[in-house]
C-alpha cells in the first residue's frame, strides 16, 4: 500500500498567502519589493533560507543579530494571521480527501518545513489526522533536500518508492523526486512541471486516483 505524505502550507491550509504578506513586510524594510512571482521561490523554503534569499535579491547584508530579529518579527507577524485560523481555513476538499484515504487504511504523514506545523494543525482540527508529523522541528536540511520526506516515509514505515508526496512548491517537488517518490504538484503547471502529475487543487484529487496510481508515474 502506498504511503501518503502531505506538505502543509499551500496544500492543506492556505497559509502561503500569510507567509507572503509577512515576508513582503520584511522585504519592504530592506527596501525591496517582493513580487508574487519571486515569492514562488520562497515556497517550501525554511525561514532562515527565505531571509537569506530576500537579502540576496535586495542586494544587501545584515548582522547576525539583525537577522535573528527579522526572522523573529516575521514569525510574529505570520502567527498573528495563524492565530485567527479555524477549521474554515482548511483548503477545499482536503479534509474529506484525507478522511477517506485514512478510512481506506493508507498511512498518512505530514512533511513540512514549518516549525509552526503543530500549532496550525491544532488550530484547524487536523492534528489527529496524521500517523506521523515531520516538520521543521524534526529535520535539519531544508527542501529541496529530501530529508523531510525520507524521515516521514520511515515514520510511517513505507519504502520511499511507495510514497506519494502532495506539494505546492517547486522546492518541495524537487525534494520528493530526490527522495525517489511520486510527486503530485498542487498548483500551477508552469511552476510544478517537474512533478509526476499536477492538479490545480486537492478538490480534483480522488481516492480512486490514488488507488490507480500504480505504474502511472513518469
Ligand atoms: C513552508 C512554507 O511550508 O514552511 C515556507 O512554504 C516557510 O514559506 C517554511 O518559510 C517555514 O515555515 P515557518 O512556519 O517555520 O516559518
Ligand atoms: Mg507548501
Amino acid at each position: 500500500m502506498k504511503g501518503l505524505i502531505f506538505d502543509l502550507d499551500g496544500v492543506i491550509v492556505d497559509t502561503a498567502r500569510f507567509h507572503f504578506l509577512a515576508w513582503s513586510k520584511t522585504a519592504e524594510e530592506l527596501g525591496y519589493e517582493l513580487t508574487e512571482e519571486k515569492n514562488e521561490e520562497l515556497k517550501g523554503v525554511s525561514r532562515i533560507d527565505s531571509l537569506k534569499k530576500i537579502l540576496s535579491w535586495a542586494g544587501t547584508t545584515i548582522e547576525d543579530e539583525q537577522f535573528r530579529k527579522m526572522t523573529a518579527e516575521k514569525n510574529e507577524d505570520y502567527l498573528s494571521y495563524v492565530d485567527k485560523m479555524t477549521t474554515d481555513d482548511i483548503l477545499p476538499g482536503v479534509y474529506d480527501l484525507i478522511a477517506d484515504l485514512k478510512a481506506k487504511g493508507y498511512p498518512i504523514a505530514l512533511g513540512s518545513a514549518s516549525k509552526n506545523a503543530p500549532r496550525i494543525l491544532k488550530k484547524t482540527g487536523m492534528y489527529e489526522m496524521f500517523d506521523a508529523i515531520v516538520d521543521g522541528n524534526s529535520v535539519s536540511k531544508a527542501k529541496p533536500d529530501p530529508e523531510v520526506f525520507l524521515v516521514a516515509a520511515e515514520a510511517i514505515q513505507v519504502a520511499p518508492e511507495n510514497c506519494v508526496v502532495f506539494e505546492d512548491s517547486s522546492a518541495g517537488v524537487t525534494a520528493a523526486k530526490r527522495a525517489g517518490m511520486i510527486a503530485i504538484g498542487i498548483g500551477d503547471q508552469q511552476v510544478l512541471g517537474h512533478a509526476d502529475f499536477v492538479f490545480p487543487d486537492l478538490k480534483e484529487m480522488s481516492v480512486n486516483f490514488i488507488e490507480n496510481l500504480e505504474n502511472k508515474a513518469k
